[in-house]
């Protein structure tokens, strides 16, 4: 069954051919890293915009690097939460036009669930596990018992662990988006130069949480301490010793878990499981054992919501042409 996947929830306009959830045919990604680079971060309005002008380019391309044609596909799985509402609306106007003209089912994807499901396309991962999504947007736990099945453990209570590796890169004057280049920077200094704080939330409604705002204001609000010139004082050490104490706590908080349900498979996915520190640490344990995607399945990408949509056409579940797009989704209320 081959299925058409529009990824177009934050900044990357991203269309996959996936065939019964593993084998990818195409997974083209426009990433609009460029345009939004100049404001440090993702402007919604441009997003959308972006997407307006990309994504048609984009569907075409995919088709293109296949020798497969419109009339092909079965179905169509299209990301209708949680993002930014106009880029949302952008995909599911195209994933709806798709389905309508060649009468084919519409799967409605999560853009979370599809992150956790990216590890599972080139690697077969036995369930139940513990899930780890880190991105810009994201920082959860699951419990998963199926591809579609996952229940929420925690969360950052504020912000996302890829937004403050963005946010502190800002403050270092790396650039953006500054996952990567802090990743870069960190393999040169001392990870243990500086002792920043650790990034949990200190009155958890569940053992699983991070607050990663405070880790980014304590080197936000010392910016004297940090940035007088001295052998100590590099961003080298600096981002070492943050990427330490960001990575860390989210390895502490995910074996724990892994300990307590007792889970012998980690699964981790989102931009931030690119880290080359996060990959190491989690690697090194012997129990659990850990899996990862490749990066170019890490980032939003329409692959994994092709592959996730395969799944859940088989259970049935399937859309009608009414289906609108959700910014948010509630996570503390679904806490246990
Ligand atoms: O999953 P993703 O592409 O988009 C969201 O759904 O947010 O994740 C993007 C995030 C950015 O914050 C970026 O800085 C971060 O992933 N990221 C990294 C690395 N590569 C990307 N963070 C740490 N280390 C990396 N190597
Ligand atoms: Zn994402």
């Amino acid at each position: 069954m081959l299925i058409l996947g529009i990824e177009s929830s934050c900044d990357e306009s991203s269309i996959a051919l996936v065939e019964n959830g593993k084998k990818i045919y195409a997974n083209e990604v426009l990433s609009q890293i460029r345009d939004h680079a100049p404001y440090w971060g993702v402007v919604p309005e441009l997003a959308s915009r972006k997407h307006l002008e990309n994504l048609n380019g984009v569907l075409e391309s995919a088709f293109r690097k296949t020798s497969m044609c419109y009339s092909d596909v079965d179905a169509v799985g299209v990301v209708y939460q949680p993002g930014l509402i106009g880029s949302l609306l952008v995909g599911l106007t195209l994933a709806k036009t798709f389905a309508f003209q060649y009468d084919i089912p519409l799967v409605a994807v999560n853009h979370i669930e599809a992150h956790l499901y990216a590890p599972h396309i080139e690697h077969d991962i036995p369930f139940p596990n513990i899930g780890l999504v880190v991105s810009g947007g994201h920082t959860l736990l699951f419990d998963s018992v199926s591809y579609t099945q996952h229940s929420i453990l925690g969360s950052t209570v504020d912000d996302a662990v890829g937004e403050c590796f963005d946010k502190v890169a800002r403050f270092l004057g790396l650039g953006y988006p500054g996952g990567p280049l802090i990743d870069h920077e960190a393999k040169k200094g001392d990870p243990n130069s500086f002792r920043f704080p650790k990034p949990r939330f200190k009155k958890p409604l569940s053992p699983y949480q991070w607050s990663y705002s405070g880790l980014k204001s304590s080197i936000v609000h010392h910016r004297e301490k940090y940035l007088t010139p001295n052998a100590q004082n590099t961003k080298e050490n600096l981002a070492s010793s943050f990427q330490k104490s960001a990575i860390d706590a989210l390895t502490e908080i995910a074996l724990q878990a892994c300990q307590d349900l007792k889970r012998n498979t980690l699964v981790v996915s989102g931009g931030v499981a690119c880290n080359s520190y996060l990959r190491e640490s989690l690697k090194e344990q012997n129990q659990p054992t850990s899996y990862f995607a490749s990066p170019s399945l890490c980032t939003d990408n329409a692959a994994m919501v092709a592959g996730l949509a395969y799944w859940l056409f088989q259970e049935g579940k399937i859309s009608n042409l009414y289906l609108d797009a959700t910014p948010k989704i509630p996570i503390p209320e679904l806490i246990k």
